[in-house]
């Protein structure tokens, strides 16, 4: 690699026009420089991946970007710089090597921007880029036109990285994770804490100071360290020119009187002994405050008055994903953190905490195995403010796994010290249904990590809105819960969830909903007992409305006829009939479902169905309309009622045959009986097939000597060959599998199609 004198790379980036290529435009970092360069007029290509809003951004200054690294994109520029993801091998770092173009990391490009203007970097293991930020701000606001560069997109600044050519200081947070620190000459230097952290690239703690004394080798004007940090002051306590910060009381800059609130901070600040005022800083957290600090003792020391940086201080917001609130109502607050490390984690859960929400529920996602590795320990100890917490893989941030290094890593030493509310959910994408389904009234959301973890907590805020409308619909008496397992909800336990499972208890939210839905373009659908249903292990995406409970459960008795919900059991039924006198209904007692889903399904047992029992039926119509019908007005087939396919019904009239008790009993008895001994016990979702005109399929399964066949854990009984057990464990995918097979061999074997009669309903997994 050219390594260009400091000198040579200062004056080539402030007195001509360049043309520059940037491998990994994308990247936070990197993104600030482009748009430095850009606006010191030059002339910018960059390369990356995937483009993102950044670069969106920069093209509309002038950058011109490609999603592909290009060897010929070196060909045409004179100098090269990459991040430090960047490998040696990237075609456009070989090409540029071959043709002679000048090779600059990230960090020494960026040093030397600095160089033109009087540099002030701010380092750090934690909370540099909410520092740089805050100093960047109050430079500003007291009119020193300072330029910044900084690690993430700060809204209050409008952009990670600006240029301003009328002001003589420029503030940049300084990184530390590959050493690059060493690359900085700045005027002033704000250390905020030092600790083992980015082990994959120091050999120890010492290492990592070394790199921070070097920079403060490097500063010629004053040091600013956090007084409560025992490194920091070890590094930089005894060097003349340095002026500390924090709550010790030998601070020179001293913060007392520490009012923690919500999200907010009022302290008072003192210098060197004299009283200075109140400050608050409208971010939260006791360890803010501290960084406020050293931004008060900065700007003081650059001369901007007290009352001036304590009205900027004010003003500030937070840098995207610290402690970023995604959605906040009376009921929820969802809330995105950029922590990774131990000591970030239990700062961020702190303030989450104090919040004073009733729990607190996280979703983690680790950042990088040999961080995973290093700091396992301190992991397992870092979520003792955390209720429940959801922990997913690792973030590789380009490194290769180790083994036996995974996010089960974190919940073994977690489980080892003793929390008793997390879980490991390696598969990302599912991270906000597990999370999303323990939420209740008053909890605080939290995802941490810097990764892509925050795009789970978008997803839930996005399913919260909605989960909160359907909430009001179904009033306080309903229900609604977030990514419901339907395996709870099927009696053969198996099936993914359902996006928003809501419980109406009267048929006007019911109607409601159905408006809701059509309103919104949600899918909408009914389960009841869910006897009948096998659901994929993907779930059911939509609303899924279960009628129960209130008006639904009601069941009433009037003469010969009985008014029952749609939630009430089909044996309710037929045991008020037996109350009332009322017998013919007694085949119901062996049917395991819910009016709703005898209705819809015309479902029958012992040579009865259902619709022969009905004189009427109310059902919604998809608009939410109510209306009532005989059954003479409606297509009635075997197992199959067209009409309930687009209607939603809501209760039903049977009549029953007054008989007496005796014969009422033995009927019942007969139903049971036969059950009994012909029906598995196990779970199941009753008769998978309609019998086939050629006779029963239960009968046709056994002489195929298919009983007992089995998938994974989806067997066929072998009492009743039209019932596949779920004999713990099983998927969907099992046994539709098992139920293809059995087609399969109906249909070579004797030429018959078998018609499934259980519904099957949702999402692959
Ligand atoms: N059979 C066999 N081997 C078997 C199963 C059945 O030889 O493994 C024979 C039986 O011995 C009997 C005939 O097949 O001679 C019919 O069996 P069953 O009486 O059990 O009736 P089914 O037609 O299989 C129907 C309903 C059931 C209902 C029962 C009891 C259908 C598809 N099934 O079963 O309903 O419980 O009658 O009345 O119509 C359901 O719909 O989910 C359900 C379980």
């Amino acid at each position: 690699m050219t390594l260009a004198s400091e000198v040579d790379l200062q004056q080539f980036f402030s007195r001509e026009h360049h043309r520059i290529h940037l491998v990994g435009v994308a990247g936070s970092g990197m993104s600030g420089i482009a748009a430095l360069l850009l606006e010191l007029g030059h002339d910018v290509s960059g390369s990356d991946k995937v483009g993102s809003l950044e670069t969106d951004r920069l093209q509309r200054l002038g950058l011109r970007f490609h999603t592909q690294h290009r060897a010929e994109d070196a060909e045409e520029v004179e100098m090269v710089i990459f991040s430090s993801a960047i490998q040696e091998k990237n075609p456009i770092r070989v090409r540029a090597r071959e043709v002679g173009a000048q090779l600059v990391r990230r960090a020494e490009a960026l040093a030397a921007i600095m160089s033109g203007k009087r540099g002030i970097v701010i380092a750090g293991m934690h909370g540099k880029t909410t520092t740089s930020a805050m100093a960047a701000h109050v430079l500003r606001e007291g009119g020193l036109h300072p330029s910044h560069y900084v690690g993430a997109e700060i809204p209050l600044l409008g952009s990670n990285a600006h240029w301003d050519s009328r002001g003589q200081y420029f503030v940049a947070e300084g990184d530390e994770s590959d050493g690059t620190l060493r690359f900085f000459k700045p005027e002033h230097t704000l250390i905020l804490n030092i600790e083992e952290e980015h082990l994959d690239y120091y050999a120890d703690l010492a290492a990592i100071e070394s790199v921070f004394s070097q920079l403060l080798d490097q500063t010629s004007g004053s040091f600013f360290y956090c007084a409560d940090d025992p490194h920091a002051v070890r590094i930089c306590g005894a060097r003349a020119r340095s002026i500390s910060f924090g709550f010790a009381p030998e601070a020179d800059y001293c913060g007392t009187d520490i009012d923690l609130q919500d999200f907010a901070s009022v302290f008072c600040v003192s210098c060197r002994g004299e009283k200075l005022g109140e400050a608050r800083l409208n971010v939260p957290g006791h360890h803010n405050v501290s960084n406020s600090l050293g931004v008060i003792a900065l700007a003081m020391e650059l001369g901007i008055p007290f009352a001036k940086i304590v009205a900027s201080l004010r003003r500030f917001e937070h840098a995207r994903r610290r402690f970023e609130i995604k959605y906040e109502s009376d009921r929820f607050l969802l809330v995105d953190d950029y922590a990774h490390h131990p000591t970030e984690i239990r700062a961020t859960l702190a303030t989450a905490k104090s919040a004073g929400r009733n729990r607190v529920l996280t979703m983690f996602q680790p950042h990088r195995y040999s961080r995973t590795k290093a700091l396992r320990r301190e992991f397992g100890c870092a979520f003792d403010d955390a209720d429940r917490v959801v922990v997913t893989d690792i973030y590789p941030a380009s490194e290769a796994p180790l083994p036996n290094i995974s996010g089960q890593t974190i919940v073994d030493e977690m489980i080892a010290h003793g929390h008793r509310g997390v879980t490991y959910q390696p598969r990302l994408e599912l991270v906000h249904c597990d999370l999303g389904n323990m939420i209740a009234s008053g909890d605080l959301i939290l995802s941490l990590g810097a990764g892509n973890i925050h795009e789970q907590l978008s997803i839930l805020a996005a399913d919260l809105v909605i989960a909160e409308r359907l909430k009001r619909i179904v009033g306080e008496e309903g229900n609604v819960l977030l990514y419901e397992p339907l395996a709870k909800h099927t009696t053969l336990r198996v099936g993914g969830p359902a996006q928003f499972w809501v419980e109406p208890r009267n048929e006007a939210a019911f109607a409601d909903l159905i408006r809701y839905c059509r309103r919104e373009n949600l899918p909408l659908f009914v389960i009841g007992r869910g006897s009948n249903l096998l659901v994929r292990d993907g779930g059911i995406r939509g609303v899924v409305v279960h009628p129960c409970g209130g008006e639904f459960d009601r069941v009433d008795v009037s003469g010969n006829e009985i008014t029952a919900g749609v939630g009430a059991k089909l044996k309710q039924v037929a045991y008020a009939g037996k109350a009332a006198g009322l017998g013919g209904l007694e085949w119901m007692e062996g049917i395991p479902g819910a009016v709703g889903g005898g209705l819809r399904m015309n479902a029958g047992a012992m040579g009865a169905q259902t619709f022969e029992n009905v004189v009427r039926i109310r059902y919604l119509d998809g608009e939410g309309n109510a209306s009532m019908k005989t059954p003479a007005e409606l297509e009635i087939n075997y197992r199959h009622v067209p009409s309930l396919e687009r209607n939603f019904a809501v209760s039903a009239v049977f009549s029953g045959t007054p008989s007496t008790p005796e014969e009422i009993t033995r009927r019942l008895n007969e139903s049971q009986e036969k059950r009994r001994t012909t029906q598995p016990s196990a779970k199941s979702a009753g008769c998978i097939f309609k019998n086939p005109k050629s006779g029963p399929a239960g009968k046709l399964v056994d002489e195929l000597g298919l009983k007992n066949s089995r998938v994974g854990n989806a067997r066929v009984s072998e009492v009743h060959g039209n019932f596949i057990i779920n004999e713990g464990g099983a998927t969907a995918a099992e046994v539709l599998e098992l139920i293809d097979r059995i087609k399969r061999v109906a249909r070579t074997e004797r030429g018959i199609d078998l018609e499934t009669e259980v519904e099957i309903v949702g999402e692959e997994a």
